[in-house]
């Protein structure tokens, strides 16, 4: 374990504990919310879109989880402003955890790709592409 990963550690730390973006907006282009089946633990992301319908002007989350499935929030939050609907859907899961900046465990992948699974399936509802009530992450 460099020292690398001991300050991404403590960044994913510093997001768990001073989470950005942190709330349910008021005023969200659309809002989803997904689980993540092996813990039961929520999260719900809401964004808005500037007026092109089309680049992210704005994210919001809110819900509870681990460290790592906050961090994850905390962070995509940060990230998405400015990237389009399409960019946000091609993001897979290496993109999170090259954002982590740390090894995940196959068991906590599903923590660590949530956020990010519920903006994409909000992102593919509101552009009418699929028809679902709740994400649940799968493996
Ligand atoms: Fe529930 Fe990580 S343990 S989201």
């Amino acid at each position: 374990m460099g020292m690398g990963s001991d300050m991404y550690r403590q960044q994913i730390l510093d997001h768990y504990k001073n989470p950005r973006n942190y709330g349910e907006m008021e005023d969200p282009t659309f809002s989803h919310v997904g689980e993540n089946p092996s813990c039961g633990d929520t999260i719900k992301m809401d964004v808005r879109l500037e007026d092109d319908g089309d680049t992210i002007e704005y994210v919001a989350f809110s819900g509870d989880g681990c460290a790592i499935s906050q961090a994850s929030a905390s962070m995509l939050s940060q990230q998405l402003p400015g990237k389009t609907l399409s960019e946000l859907k091609e993001m897979d899961r290496d993109d999170i955890v090259d954002m982590l900046g740390v090894d995940i465990s196959p068991m906590r992948i599903k923590c660590a790709v949530l956020a990010e699974k519920v903006a994409q399936d909000g992102a593919k509802i509101y552009q009418g592409e699929i028809d679902l009530d709740k994400t649940k992450t799968e493996d």
